[in-house]
């Protein structure tokens, strides 16, 4: 029966004007808002993800899912051309692929995204998102996904050996992140806040600033395309990533948990997380 429907679908998309079923095939890319609002309607119509039979897929059929991140991050966001890809927006694609929904990414500032999802302007926020119990009261979480960690990164010749030692030191953040809140805790820090993680290490390499404190995968980006940095062994702190859902929407919170869930199963996610870090 699926099956028929399917090919329905599929004749009807036929007859139809090209672009109006292009959303199905295409889905996996990048949407721009106006051209994503025009081709939600449609993707009812193409049953495509109804293949996997699952619930939650009947349900949200037609629907479009809004995703706010900050693609200043890799591998977890970044930009390539003008597509927005790494990890987060892979694992949301492949979220929105299970759930049938259309998915369109916004990028914005990093302390942006919380009150995004809390004014209803996006659904959720993958952003390489660490829980802590402040954003707890302001949005819910998904299962945790990837443990992170945020660590240190200085000049190659630097005295800072340790996070101890950067009492009394110029420390660059981005806005906002968790390496912004911890920072705010070390005496006498001279904080110096940036809006992209970036930004805070080409300060670093001006010799502006004595360290950065900055998620580790995204660290050992930014190091290895400068030269003359360095990360510490020891961390900063320890932490982990989720998905930030608007509070109190547990029926979405669910339905990500068990697309997470299955996409770890089928090592759908593994694969992801392969293609964009690769073992050393
Ligand atoms: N894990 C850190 C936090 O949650 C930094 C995340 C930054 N993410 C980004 N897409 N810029 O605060």
């Amino acid at each position: 029966m699926k099956k028929s429907i399917i090919t329905i679908a599929a004749a009807v998309c036929m007859a139809a004007v090209l672009t109006a079923c292009g959303g199905s095939q295409t889905k996996t890319k990048t949407e721009t808002t106006a051209a994503a609002t025009e081709k939600a309607g449609t993707e009812a119509a193409s049953g495509e993800t109804s293949a996997e039979g699952s619930e939650a897929a009947t349900e949200a059929a037609g629907g479009k899912l809004v995703m706010v991140t900050n693609a200043e991050f890799p591998p977890y966001e970044f930009r390539e051309n003008n597509d927005i890809v790494g990890i987060d927006a892979d694992i949301a694609r492949a979220i929105a692929e299970k759930l049938g929904m259309e998915l369109e990414i916004q990028d914005m500032a990093f302390d942006s995204l919380i009150p995004a999802i809390q004014s209803g302007k996006a659904d959720f926020a993958a952003a390489g998102m660490t829980v802590n119990e402040d954003r707890k009261k302001n949005v819910d979480f998904t299962d945790t996904y990837a443990e992170a960690a945020q660590v240190i990164i200085v000049k190659e010749d630097s005295d800072i050996a340790s996070p101890d030692d950067l009492t009394g030191k110029k420390i660059g953040v981005q806005t906002g992140t968790t390496g912004d809140i911890y920072a705010d805790d070390i005496e006498n820090g001279d904080i110096q806040r940036f809006n992209k993680g970036m930004e805070a290490v080409m300060s670093l390499t001006q010799g502006k600033i004595d360290a950065v404190i900055i998620d580790r995968e995204p660290a050992k980006v930014f190091v290895k395309e400068n030269e003359g940095l360095k990360i510490l062994d020891e961390a900063f702190t320890e932490e982990e990533y989720a998905i930030a859902i608007k509070k109190g929407n547990t029926e979405l919170v669910d339905k990500f948990n068990t697309a997470i869930k299955e996409l770890k199963e089928s090592g759908e996610f593994q694969k992801i997380v392969d293609k964009y870090i690769t073992a050393e």
